[in-house]
């Protein structure tokens, strides 16, 4: 079958880690025989430098005819001091709203290959999994078109006073704690949601929607946490949690803490939805690695592209359909780390020699490559 896939490379780091993805989905391609055709589109600091704004309207529309959207990264210090409606990150936020991908699923495992690259030691993590194993592997579901991010906002007092606006309307947040509850289905069965209700008017709506929602999945255990718990909860006991759901800006904060204890945010991709959606061909994704454009590393061949190409994955996964493609490449990345090979962010210090070979960004994805095709 053929599909079209839209790319935007970005910034920074962003071009670094897209051409191993595209490499990674050309070798899935070959070998499973499917035509991917990319749609190359310019967002972020390279069109405020080539068109003055960061979303040209082209890109979102040429985005909306593809089946697919893969993003690297955008940002960068040289467009720091633009007012916020033209700063790169406007480009992000646009997709996301224009595309309507609500749900931001992010997970967050950590692989056995690289427990010592986890900060939290093996006795904590033992203790808060089931299992009592050194393990963890949380989703989190992340609102992402609302909140915040999207509320009023602007300045008073000639400049002297700002505001930003945290507003949910009951549907916004019925709709993605119905993602949350899919994907807790098709996980262990337990779904946390996570808020600041002992405060904020929003979160209160959220926890009264939540317990509306739960009635209707009897078969998934529902629990509540304030978000300053949660943060506390992720790094003393992990393995407690399955599936969280949250606001777009607590997802934020709590996915890049949840990140380190994989060793490495550049190793956590995610996809943005408006549905889990079984059949033939699903719906339109954006998939992007959570990590920034990371400019103080960038041209160097020293980013880490597996979670660029894990977003590839779940792209196949999510927009295609095609689940043991996806599995292939999520075998192959671990395949790779088998075999030591590290790029510099999981490389471990006091690594005994032979044991990791540290590489760079284009020689982890050639790795991955080779792995897929001869896996
Ligand atoms: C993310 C990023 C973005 C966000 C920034 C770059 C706007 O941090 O995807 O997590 O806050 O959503
Ligand atoms: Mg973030």
């Amino acid at each position: 079958m053929d599909y079209s896939i839209a790319l935007v490379p970005g910034d920074g780091i962003g071009p670094e880690v897209i051409a191993p993805a595209t490499e990674v989905l050309d070798t899935v391609g070959d070998r499973y025989g499917h035509g991917f055709h990319y749609v190359e589109l310019v967002a972020g600091g390279k069109a405020i430098d080539s068109s003055g704004e960061p979303l040209p309207r082209e890109t979102l529309e040429a985005a909306k005819q593809c089946d697919a959207l893969l993003l690297g990264a955008v940002g960068g210090p040289q467009w720091e001091t633009l007012p916020g409606h033209l700063r790169p990150e406007r480009a992000l936020l646009g997709l996301r709203s224009g595309l309507g991908v609500f749900a931001n699923l992010r997970p967050v495992a950590l692989l056995p290959q690289l427990k010592d690259a986890c900060p939290i030691k093996d006795e904590v993590l033992r203790e808060s999994n089931p299992q009592g194993k050194p393990h963890f592997d949380l989703l989190i579901v992340r609102e992402l078109t609302g909140g915040i991010y999207f509320g009023e906002r602007g300045r008073e007092d000639a400049g002297k006073r700002a505001f930003d606006t945290e507003t949910y309307s009951w549907e916004e947040i019925e709709r993605v704690l119905r993602i949350g509850y899919t994907a807790a289905g098709l996980r262990r069965k337990r779904l946390c949601v996570v808020d600041k209700a002992n405060v904020l008017e929003s979160s209160r709506l959220w926890r009264e929607v939540a317990s509306a929602v739960a009635q209707e999945y009897p078969g998934i255990e529902t629990s509540y946490l304030y978000v300053d718990n949660c943060a506390m909860q992720l790094i003393r006991a992990p393995g407690q949690f399955d599936v969280i759901v949250t606001s777009n800006l607590f997802g934020d904060i709590l996915s890049d803490e949840a990140s380190v204890l994989t060793g490495s945010i550049g190793m956590l991709p995610s996809a943005s939805l408006s549905s889990i959606a079984p059949g033939s061909k699903g719906p339109m994704g954006m998939y992007e690695p959570i990590h920034g454009s990371a400019p103080d590393i960038a041209g160097r061949d020293l980013a880490n592209p597996l979670g660029t190409i894990l977003s590839a994955a779940m792209l196949l996964r999510y927009s295609f359909n095609l689940e043991h493609e996806a599995a292939a490449v999520e075998a192959a990345v671990q395949a790779v780390l088998d075999e030591g090979l590290r790029t510099q962010d999981i490389a471990r210090r006091s690594a005994l020699p032979g044991t990791e070979k540290v590489v760079g960004t284009q020689a982890m994805g050639e790795a991955v490559c080779k792995a897929l095709a001869n896996g």
